[in-house]
């Protein structure tokens, strides 16, 4: 497989996004992006705006905007966000593209081709203060199946059950807070889901390599008779993809939309499209990404997507696929492999956007590059369970991790070799048993740290990464140019030679982490970034000779005054 093909899930427009949102999809989906990069995989790298749907129009009305230029420029504000962040998505598209309109189109026509789109008419919740049917969010009352009494008309946050707004409890509106409903009888779409059943389940069953977090959450709702139950795929709202079968008009279905779920994952096969017609690309050249009929066989396709967001990537999207490629001669691709996550907390609480609490990502960039949150929240990511964010511990983290560990490491050996030999790597000496000892420990950990990598096993790369960096600063302490070079000058000139070859492999190691550090690292050394597949060898590529600058300091401290005041500014809400 030399074709990666990495999505992360689209964020709602509705609002800039916390820092538990990132760490759930779109950052270790960069991470893995940006590795297979540099170990020189062809990779697609697809993100983009979830656009449509009540969280959409709620934030808009809030906003006191018409919905499209609301969400025009909140497209901006996201994308400017993950530039800052170094999210380095090939496309960062929008879910209210022409070409994710034709898509869904098209998915529903061959759906229905299929049998696996119905008409029903059915009873929904009518609000008579508000004069419209109340789909989805318009809706708020208590989870039939936990209890939680702020459960929305899709889903709820808290136990992730997939709702309709009918089984709410105590239900009101989210628009006027009216208990003022009524069921009334509308036609809509229902995909058939539970037909899909036994194919979905032996899908499921095949992928034994998935996170337990992944299979457990997919095989919970296939077990569940209700988790699989067919699910209306139309709303009405005037905000969204019109229902249409492919090119055709679709009967009845004149002034529905599809439901935001229905074409939020069909925009990520969009986005391609988008990036090919942002780039002058052609047709074939996107879909050789998504078609295995058109040249998708060598392509391996990972998702990234926080806990609550399985059940729609292991049920509802795979059912679009298989039961589109049930007919006609268009084959697309399933996803092979699922990363999924918990939450991220905030402080004893839970981050969350209605509440304004925790850290977001624009406040974030404010106070930090974003290396030092990539840093803290890579490493602290939610894979196994949930985890917290407190300001003591992503102090911790960049001061031990990235400041006196990597950022002393670099600045130690590029300021002294420029104090003794100036800006070129000295050419004289050889490695001797020190430096062997050094290679032999590392060949093991750069395994370690690739073969985590390749397994998205985030928290692990992590911990190899900054045991790598420890190495280099315990060589460099016991190898001790600064007192040898009094004696021998050769020998100091050896052991920095190897440290500044140390300060490249850190370069190219930690990019995915740390990408702008690392660049810097690079850019000092004047050197390209190879993967080092051979460690011995990587550590020998610069020779002496070559040119090299002291890098401007990496990383700085964080003090516990300002660390105080961090979380005393971000103890409230927004
Ligand atoms: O939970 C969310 O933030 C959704 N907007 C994710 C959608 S992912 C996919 F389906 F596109
Ligand atoms: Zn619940």
């Amino acid at each position: 497989m030399d074709r990666i093909l990495v999505t992360s899930a689209i964020p709602y427009i509705n609002g800039i996004k916390h820092l538990g949102n990132l760490v759930g999809s779109q950052l270790p989906a960069d991470l893995f992006a940006r590795f297979q990069r540099a170990r020189g995989r062809e990779v697609l790298f697809l993100c983009a705006t979830d656009e449509h749907g009540t969280p959409a129009e709620l934030a808009a009305a809030k906003a006191g905007k018409p919905v499209a230029e609301y969400c025009a420029e909140m497209w901006q504000v996201q994308k400017d966000l993950s530039d800052g962040f170094g999210l380095s998505f090939d496309m960062f598209g929008r879910s209210s593209s022409s070409q994710n309109r034709a898509l869904t189109q098209y998915f529903a026509g061959r759906l229905f081709e299929a049998g696996l789109i119905e008409e029903r008419s059915e009873t929904q919740i009518y609000s008579k203060a508000d004069g419209r049917f109340l789909p989805d969010r318009y809706i708020e009352g208590t989870c039939p199946n936990c209890g939680y009494d702020r459960a929305r008309g899709d889903q709820c946050e808290n136990c992730t059950k997939q709702l309709d707004p009918t089984d709410l409890i105590d239900a009101r509106s989210a628009i006027s807070g009216s208990t003022d409903l009524e069921p009334r009888e509308t036609k809509h779409l229902y995909l058939l889901q539970s037909r899909m059943r036994d194919d979905l389940r032996d899908w499921i069953t095949g992928k034994t390599d998935w996170p337990i977090l992944t299979t457990s959450i997919a095989r919970k709702w296939l077990d569940d008779g209700e988790g699989l139950r067919d699910r209306g795929i139309t709303r009405d709202l005037d905000w969204g993809v019109p229902v249409r079968r492919g090119d055709a008009d679709w009967p009845g279905m004149e002034g529905k939309v599809f439901y935001v779920w229905f074409d939020a994952p069909i925009e990520y096969i969009a986005a391609a499209h988008e990036w090919a017609d942002a780039n002058g690309l052609s047709e074939a050249d996107w879909q050789r990404w998504w078609r295995t009929d058109a040249g998708a066989d060598d392509v391996r396709y990972v998702q990234f997507m926080g806990k609550d967001n399985v059940p729609f990537h292991t049920l509802s999207f795979p059912t679009t696929i298989m039961g589109t490629n049930s007919v006609g001669a268009e084959q697309w691709k399933l996803v092979d492999y699922i990363k999924s996550f918990n939450y991220l907390n905030y402080a004893g609480g839970q981050f969350s956007t209605s509440l304004g609490r925790g850290v977001f990502m624009d406040q974030a960039l404010e106070i930090l590059p974003a290396d030092y949150w990539r840093w803290w929240l890579l490493r602290n990511a939610p894979e196994t369970s949930d985890a917290e964010f407190t300001w003591e511990s992503f102090q911790a983290a960049s001061n031990r991790d990235l400041a006196d560990v990597l950022g002393n490491f670099v600045s130690r050996v590029t300021k002294f070799c420029r104090s003794k030999f100036g800006e070129t790597v000295p050419a004289g000496g050889t490695y001797g048993e020190a430096e062997d000892a050094v290679i032999a420990d590392l060949e093991i950990r750069v395994a370690a740290y690739t073969a985590h990598m390749e397994a998205i096993e985030v928290r692990k790369a992590a911990s190899e990464l900054r045991a790598i960096w420890v190495v280099g600063n315990e060589y460099l302490q016991s190898a001790a140019p600064w007192s040898v070079i009094k004696e021998d000058e050769d020998r100091a000139a050896a052991i920095i030679r190897f440290s500044l070859n140390l300060v490249r492999l850190y370069a190219v190691l930690s990019a995915p982490f740390v990408p702008n550090a690392a660049q810097k690292m690079l850019d000092a050394m004047d050197c390209p970034a190879d993967w080092p597949d051979d460690v011995r060898q990587a550590l020998s590529h610069l020779d002496g000779g070559h040119a090299f600058e002291v890098p401007e300091n990496l990383f700085g401290k964080i003090t516990d005054e300002e660390r105080d005041d961090f979380a005393a500014r971000f103890s409230g809400t927004r």
